[in-house]
């Protein structure tokens, strides 16, 4: 993954990345090989890149939306042992958690992210996005659960704080 995909991650997560509830998600075991944070990093990288290539080709996309979707969409599942009785259970509630999740956190939000994380496990669950980030975001979910299993996650890339030292020293020179 380019860095200028990190550039993007950093410009619209920034606020989310550096939370104390994303933070938490680092310690949140995921498809047995990762975590919720570095996996929602992973979802936002392929998101964005979808979403360029995309842009190529005259397709207009909302990056933002999507990024701050990606980078929460599985908040829900933190503590998902705990909270959920097995796995058919935490994969239809964990989205609706995640949606509950941001509003305590971050507040209010757009209805096109809700939307995204809400449907984000179709077709796993029966209800289909309504918007093109919520499709985005269940393909770019896909890609990096592979990845992930493969041993390839693009979030392997990607350190949030010494990325962050090098953007601003070359952003304000
Ligand atoms: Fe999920
Ligand atoms: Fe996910």
């Amino acid at each position: 993954m380019s860095k200028n995909l990190h550039g993007l991650l950093l410009l619209y997560g920034e606020d989310i990345l550096s939370s104390a509830d994303f933070q938490k998600a680092f310690a949140q075991t995921h498809h047995g090989c990762t975590n919720v944070g570095a996996h929602s990093i992973g979802v936002a990288l392929y998101a964005l890149a979808i979403c360029s290539l995309l842009e190529k080709i005259h397709v207009k996309t909302n990056m933002r939306n999507v990024t701050i979707a990606a980078l929460c969409h599985d908040l829900g599942i933190l503590g998902r042992y705990e909270k959920f009785k097995n796995n058919r259970i935490c994969c239809k509630q964990h989205p609706i958690d995640s949606v509950t999740v941001y509003k305590k956190v971050f507040g209010e939000m757009d209805a096109h992210i809700e939307d995204a994380i809400r449907h984000h496990m179709w077709p796993l669950t029966i209800m289909p996005p309504k918007y093109h980030e919520g499709y985005i975001i269940t393909v770019a979910d896909k890609l990096s659960a592979l990845s992930e299993v493969l041993g390839h996650s693009p979030a392997r890339f990607f350190n949030h704080f010494t990325f962050y030292e090098n953007y601003l020293s070359t952003t304000t020179g």
